[in-house]
């Protein structure tokens, strides 16, 4: 039997859901889910302080991760949203054996590039605690061995969305450089392998063109959260609920409110 540290009563559906990220990447999840289930509340919580996970140990993502969730189970989350590739891959498992509440992950979207990819080779952008990820790569390996899965490191590119600065030369000038490679490789798909890298996603297009799918995982997690909930009775079908959102985060919030800007919300700076 394990040991958990950790019980909530699943008769809670007017409890909020918990999402949380090494910072304001998540939000990009969090649409997805409000979009999907307008009736529920929901936390946020944007670990921006320690970002970027994806060039930390696995030792460290798990701390942060577990940090993160006692957080969000102090505030009665009653399920949660790892809306980071680099926590899921590296922590998910070791989250799921110690706390006894349901959690949704976000993994790189391969398999189904891989189910669409007529050159039979697909890019993947993500960071390097993702693509190092012994979940990565046992993913990987389940693929059609004839697909060559180009990987390459966001390396940066986190920083500079955290910053604020998605629209600078600098992240222009390292989407080309990560994207033209794969682009001359003949790349027919490419996995955004990171919840930062949808808010690039008109400057990647503009890259890549028409005939190069993007693939990101958003609403899949969204679907998984509605699926989780209906499992364990815990959807909120109480109309007359008040829904709330809170925005946690433990670094000056100016690019979190910008992306929440048009969204009734509350942001918290706070130290955890
Ligand atoms: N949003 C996180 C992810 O999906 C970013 C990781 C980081 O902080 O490096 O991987």
């Amino acid at each position: 039997m394990r040991d958990f540290y950790f019980y909530r009563d699943m008769s809670t559906p007017d409890l909020p859901i918990g999402f949380f990220d090494s910072g304001i990447g998540g939000i990009s999840i969090w649409k997805e889910v409000i979009q999907l289930l307008p009736n529920e509340s929901c936390m946020y919580l944007a670990d921006s302080k320690n970002a970027p996970y994806g060039m930390q140990s696995k030792e460290d993502i798990i701390q942060f991760s577990i940090k993160n969730t006692e957080f969000l189970l102090n505030q009665n989350a009653k399920v949660i949203v790892v809306a980071c590739n680099t926590a899921t891959t590296n922590a998910i498992d070791v989250l799921r054996a110690r706390y006894d509440i349901p959690f949704i992950g976000i993994e790189p979207a391969i398999k189904p590039a891989g189910l669409i990819t007529k050159t039979k080779k697909i890019g993947i952008l993500a960071t390097k605690g993702t693509l190092n990820s012994t979940l990565f790569e046992q993913t990987s390996e389940k693929l059609d061995p004839q697909i060559e899965i180009i990987e390459q490191i966001g390396e940066g590119l986190v920083e500079l969305i955290e910053n604020g600065e998605i629209h600078s030369r600098e992240t222009d000038h390292l989407l080309h450089q990560y994207l033209q490679p794969m682009i001359a490789q003949n790349i027919d798909a490419l996995v955004l392998g990171c919840t930062h890298y949808p808010y690039l996603i008109s400057k990647i297009k503009t890259i890549l063109g028409n005939d190069i799918k993007i693939i990101d995982s958003g609403e899949a997690v969204a679907r998984q959260t509605k699926k989780i909930l209906m499992r364990n009775n815990q959807l909120n079908s109480n109309k007359n609920t008040k829904v709330t959102h809170r925005f946690y985060t433990n670094k000056k919030p100016d690019a979190l409110k910008k992306l929440l800007d048009g969204y009734s919300v509350k942001v918290i700076k706070t130290d955890f």
